[in-house]
């Protein structure tokens, strides 16, 4: 297993849920993480976190629409400002709406496809030739058990989330020349804000869910494999023991 000390990780998405716990978990390992995401109080929240678990952090929060393709240049031009390179982009920013096809309307399609799939694209697309430069990264996407298997009334997240391993998979084939790994992650239900504000872990473990803290967890294992080793795709669940 290799370390994440000072390694310079962009983490989409890190104002909550499972882009927050990353960058805490990064954070404590020591790694140098760039939070992104639109709300500027949560980023600058989950930095302080950060600073307050292991106070030698370095960290810089860039206020980003990951939909935007000026807002992202500014996220990486900042990035390789503070930190000088890229070695790991975790895009895990998304959103997903729940509403059957025939309300849909075409913004909220939009919407959805621009945040989940666009998004990773526009992302990877500024972030590849620094990667092609260095001879060397790691992109991890974060996809979900609805990119295999279907949910009812989730049809564009579906779609996104389906596209996403995809696109990662094709994008792994065509940078691993380079020393870049392209890795995809299939987390279950997981206890976020996600779709309902009312979701948000406070303590328990809902039921037949994970943790934020797992999925980073999943997100970190892949970030540390020895440098031969890559996961092309891993499906991350929650163990559910009947009774
Ligand atoms: N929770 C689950 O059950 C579950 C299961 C499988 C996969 N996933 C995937 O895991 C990822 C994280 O989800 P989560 O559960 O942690 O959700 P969450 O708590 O709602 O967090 C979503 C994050 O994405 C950011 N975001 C949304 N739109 C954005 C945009 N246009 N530009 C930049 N940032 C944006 C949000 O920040 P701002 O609002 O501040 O921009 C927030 O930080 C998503 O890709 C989701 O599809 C979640």
């Amino acid at each position: 297993m290799i370390s994440v000390q000072d390694k310079i990780v962009i983490i989409t998405g890190a104002s909550r849920g499972i882009g927050k716990a990353t960058a805490l978990l990064f954070g404590e390992k020591g790694a140098r993480v760039v939070i992104a995401a639109r709300s500027q109080d949560d980023s600058e929240k989950t930095a302080s976190e950060m600073i307050k678990k292991n106070p030698k952090s370095e960290v810089l929060a860039v206020v980003s629409d990951v939909t935007q393709e000026k807002s992202i240049k500014n996220l990486v031009q900042q990035a390789i400002q503070k930190f000088g390179g890229i070695d790991i982009l975790v895009n895990n920013a998304g959103i997903g709406i729940n509403k059957p096809v025939a309300e849909f309307t075409t913004l909220d399609w939009d919407l959805t496809l621009d945040t989940n799939l666009k998004g990773p694209f526009l992302i990877s697309r500024e972030v590849l030739p620094i990667m092609i430069k260095q001879r060397g990264g790691q992109i991890i996407n974060i996809s979900s058990g609805a990119g295999k298997n279907p949910i009812k009334n989730y049809a564009a997240y579906c779609a996104s989330k389906f596209g996403l391993i995809g696109f990662s998979e094709s994008l792994a084939l065509e940078v691993r020349n380079y020393n870049i790994k392209v890795s995809v992650l299939l987390p279950g239900t997981t206890a976020t804000h996600f779709g309902d504000k009312k979701r948000e872990y406070v303590g328990l473990r809902p039921k037949n869910s994970l943790l934020p803290k797992e999925v980073a967890e999943a997100i970190l294992t892949l970030a540390t494999q020895e440098p031969q080793a890559w996961t092309s795709e891993m499906n991350l669940r929650p163990l559910i023991i009947e009774p």
